[in-house]
């Protein structure tokens, strides 16, 4: 036995839970043909009153609203099965440890990746982002470069910045297009040998513009710079494969996939994640501790210190099973042809301006009112039950290169429809006859 403290470990307590324990994943018949009014009966929220108006959720990119499988899921977790993971040989434990990592399993094919050690569960994309800042960071040197896009919300830029301060690299900047979306042959200009990352948000939370992840990694990997994708916006409406984007690093947040606040994911390619360093310091990412020094586990569990967000987790899951019980490319094309009628009638509102979101945005719409703050609109839009975004959605630096101090956003869900459109045009020519 070598010098230190054992402690369980994540492996041991798997080893044990692995025989006695079914996979908590459950098979089901396949996916079915989209539907909104059935999407629409697994939503509790949605029966519920606003100032007395039917609730018009147009917020989803926000937090999506949660179906009652997950919410049934999270409550049976607590009513049955409760007990911390990794650490008990009893009964509660086990049970709790692989419902945990049930989930993580159904992440990773979510995400198309090849191995459930690739999946880290975190607080959400915010934290996910800045443990790649922070474990990247290590191998930076002054004057090294980080390419960000001019659309990333501030998740994927502060992080950046302050382990550019720490290490003394520098931040670069990807252009827009007229269209807003990215200007690649500019991004290729900005590549060079001192390029260690590459850090994009998949699609744009403040207009939608979807990135050509692809392209952009090749272009990437071709000077020997990593890709990390901040896959918020894009998890619950693109088909993520991962390993078919080309990106070292994908992170994305449950709440947004109709799953639980305070679980979220960072994918990272299983070679580079067992080269970085630990982001915190506790229990379970460890492998052994003296008082002269640790040594740390393999990842996963290396980037999950502390107890972990169990019921999170399991209700991600739920939430997976569920987004992926709909034929996706079904639901895609439903949002689509919805944002494109949403587009369409924001046009016959006089003093509206829509701002494109690229070829083909995904769920996000936003536009300014001519004469008219967003955050008023979005005041007065509320007193008719209608939810939606006004504000600079994170995203100041976009902002300022669009020369608007805020937009007025919606976007779209699964349980969206164009009665929720219909009510939001007519509310806008409310706001205009107002305020106009
Ligand atoms: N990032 C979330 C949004 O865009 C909160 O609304």
């Amino acid at each position: 036995m070598p010098r230190g403290i054992w402690y369980s470990c994540a492996g041991r307590a798997l080893a044990r839970a692995a025989p006695f324990m079914p996979t908590g994943i459950v098979p089901h018949s396949g996916p079915r043909p989209f539907d909104l009014e059935r999407v629409r009966a697994d939503f509790p929220i949605l029966t519920r009153l606003v100032r007395g108006k039917r609730l018009v959720y147009l917020d989803t990119a926000a937090s999506a609203q949660k179906p009652a499988r997950v919410l049934d899921a999270v409550d049976r977790f607590y009513r049955e099965h409760n007990a911390n993971v990794h650490r008990g040989v009893y009964t509660l434990s086990e049970e709790a440890t692989r419902l945990y990592e049930g989930a993580r399993v159904r992440v990773q094919r979510f995400l198309g990746a090849r191995d459930p050690r690739e999946i880290v569960f975190l607080r959400g994309t915010t934290e996910a982002l800045n443990l790649a800042a922070f474990c990247l960071s290590t191998r930076w040197k002054p004057d090294d470069e980080i390419v960000v896009s001019a659309l990333e919300h501030h998740s994927n830029l502060v992080p950046w910045q302050l382990a550019a301060e720490r290490t003394g690299a520098r931040i670069r900047v990807i252009p827009l297009n007229a269209d807003h979306s990215l200007d690649l042959d500019a991004f290729d200009r900005l590549l060079n040998e001192r390029t260690q990352v590459v850090a994009v948000s998949h699609v744009s939370n403040a207009l939608g513009c979807v990135a050509p992840l692809r392209e952009i990694s090749e272009r990437a990997h071709a000077v020997g710079a990593l890709v990390v994708v901040d896959g918020a916006q894009a998890a619950p409406h693109l088909p993520i494969r991962v390993a078919e984007l080309g990106c070292d690093m994908y992170a994305f947040s449950g709440h947004k996939c109709y799953g639980p606040t305070g679980i979220g994911v960072l994918y990272g390619r299983l070679e580079l994640m067992q080269s970085l360093p630990p982001y915190q310091g506790g229990g379970e990412m460890i492998r052994s501790v003296s008082f002269e020094r640790s040594t740390y586990a393999d990842p996963p569990h290396r980037f999950e210190a502390g107890t972990p967000d169990i019921s999170g987790a399991v209700g991600l899951g739920e939430a997976i099973d569920y987004l992926e019980s709909w034929d996706r490319d079904s639901a895609r094309a439903y949002e689509r042809a919805l944002l494109e009628y949403a587009i369409e009638r924001l046009s016959t509102v006089d003093g509206v301006r829509v701002l494109a979101g690229g070829e083909e945005p995904a769920a996000v719409l936003s536009c300014v009112l001519k004469g008219i703050h967003p955050h008023d609109a979005a005041t007065i839009l509320d007193q008719d039950g209608i939810a939606v975004r006004a504000g600079h959605h994170c995203a100041q630096p976009l902002m300022e290169l669009l020369g608007v101090p805020a937009t007025l956003r919606m976007s779209l869900g699964l349980y969206s429809g164009r009665d929720d459109v219909d009510a939001f045009v007519v509310g806008l020519r409310k706001v205009r006859e107002w305020l106009g």
